[in-house]
């Protein structure tokens, strides 16, 4: 028996062991009685996982796998757990486990056709559908793959931070396309007061540094103000600076709000000003009939980003990165790469290389294929529908406790409240949170807003009821009384 011979026994052995492992692990999460994360000393983690022993001597395998995942699964998170509601990070499709075993499995990792031909066809169909929700796509089927002059283009990439980057870079190819060889030059980018900080990293990344943020103020309920942009612009401009573009939110990542975008979108077209539109988390309701209308204008962008593995029931990590002129998208990387990259490709290939931030990537499409595949479209918009519906509800019902404050309706899904009975400061918001975190039944998050310091919940479970949110008020309650004796 050759060793390879001996390796696909062995993981034809340790397979079923796992899913086993893993389905008991999925039954405890949606059954929601015990605790949705155990935080131990990272220590003690590492010795109960015998990680030294593993390096130095190997023999992870079908033998020893099952103790190594009783260890692993216990100080895992359970997302799936209706107690859940911390960062925006998706209850996936169980699917998704399946594709990324598959990915996993074959490994066609990449992004030129010869090494991923079944990932790049996802891959590609995969942008039509979310093009074609832009209105960026207008052709019968999504394995329609020619071009034509009204046709938008994407590409899949690890995450919203470097799409949002990636966003950046295209932006910069169109308004500045000499810095790709002699650097940027008197280039600022006006985004919102509350933009993600992965967008002022893009920015410093992108060399222009943090002066170059031209910040737009927010209202109170951390919307753009567009009636304060023309103003901006002309100051821009007097000083003798180019604008890269406006960011705007889709939605904000603190409560959930969304920006203004059709006004927005008429002063970036008044001012011939790039449009990008970061839509990590609410480029959902693309998908939603009832919530469309949070995204009107969207369409008017030059460039938006979408993460699959927020509100599209996707494991991380998915995000495309679409434009609306599918020849932007062409001149991102000024390059040759005389080994993977070849002349006299006049339309985006299948190759995504040339146009991608990656060189190897993962075929991370086919997991947000299986979740559109495993349930229609119809199954996601019905997610998100009932989440921001039950956000609602939530809201409703914690805005009404006497002793808990809720300031701001929610747009989505996400939720900010502080419990009033106690010392009135930020440290002490934050300490609930934190003990209620290391209690462990129930996740949850915090953010600033307007400088005062909320607990924050993501409804990211379609199973997280009424019961769960009134359960956390009472730990909420249990936990200050024992820190106010
Ligand atoms: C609005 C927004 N943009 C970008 C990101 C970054 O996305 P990722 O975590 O996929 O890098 C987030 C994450 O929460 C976000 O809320």
């Amino acid at each position: 028996m050759d060793s390879s011979h001996s390796e696909i026994l062995n993981f034809e052995s340790t397979v079923p062991i796992v899913l086993n492992k893993l389905v008991a692990f999925l039954n405890e999460s949606y059954l929601g009685k015990d605790k949705v994360i155990i935080q131990q000393h990272p220590h003690l983690t590492a010795e109960q996982l015998g990680l030294d022993n593993f390096i130095k001597n190997g023999g992870l395998n079908c033998n020893t796998i099952e103790n190594f995942l009783e260890t692993f699964l216990k100080n895992s998170l359970h997302i799936h757990h209706p107690q859940y509601f911390g960062h925006q990070n998706s209850k996936p499709i169980l699917m998704d486990g399946v594709a990324d075993l598959i990915t996993g499995t074959i490994n066609n990792p990449g992004s030129i056709y010869e090494m991923s031909p079944a990932s790049l066809v996802v891959e590609r169909v995969v942008i039509n559908w979310l093009l074609s929700k832009l209105n960026w796509f207008h052709k019968k089927d999504y394995t329609d793959f020619s071009f034509d002059t009204k046709q938008g283009a994407g590409v899949i990439t690890h995450g919203g931070s470097i799409a949002n980057l990636k966003a950046l870079l295209i932006a910069r190819s169109v308004v500045q396309p000499e810095a790709w060889q002699k650097g940027n030059h008197n280039l600022v980018v006006l985004m919102s007061e509350s933009a993600h900080y992965s967008m002022n990293r893009a920015v410093s990344i992108l060399g222009l540094g943090q002066d170059a943020i031209v910040k737009i103020p927010v209202d109170a309920q951390n919307k753009i103000m567009p009636s304060k942009i023309p103003g901006l612009i002309e100051q821009c401009h007097q000083s003798g600076k180019t604008i890269l573009c406006i960011v705007a939110n889709a939605c904000s990542t603190a409560i959930g709000s969304f920006d203004p975008l059709e006004d927005i979108s008429t002063i970036c077209k008044k001012y011939k000003i790039w449009f990008h539109v970061d839509a990590a988390h609410g480029g959902c309701v693309l998908n939603s009939e009832k919530h469309i209308h949070l995204v009107k204008g969207i369409e008017h962008a030059d460039s938006v980003i979408w993460d699959m593995h927020k509100m599209m029931q996707t494991t991380a990590l998915c995000t495309a990165v679409l434009v609306k002129n599918y020849q932007h998208l062409k001149n991102v990387f000024q390059q040759k790469g005389s080994y993977l990259f070849f002349e006299n490709e006049h339309d985006l290939g299948f190759d995504t290389i040339s146009y991608s931030l990656e060189c190897t990537k993962a075929s991370t499409a086919l997991r947000f294929f299986f979740s559109l595949a495993y349930q229609g479209e119809k199954g996601l918009e019905n997610y998100v529908d009932t989440v921001f519906e039950k956000a609602q509800i939530f809201y409703k019902f914690i805005k009404n406790k006497p002793d808990f404050e809720a300031p701001v309706n929610p747009e989505s899904n996400i939720i900010i409240f502080r419990f009033t009975q106690g010392e009135d400061t930020n440290a002490w918001q934050l300490k609930l949170r934190n003990i209620v975190l290391k209690q462990g039944m129930f996740h949850i998050t915090s953010t600033e807003y307007q400088n005062i310091r909320y607990l924050r919940l993501s409804i990211m479970n379609p199973n997280t009821d009424l019961i769960h949110i009134e359960n956390l008020l009472s730990e909420i309650r249990a936990v200050a009384s024992a820190l106010n004796h």
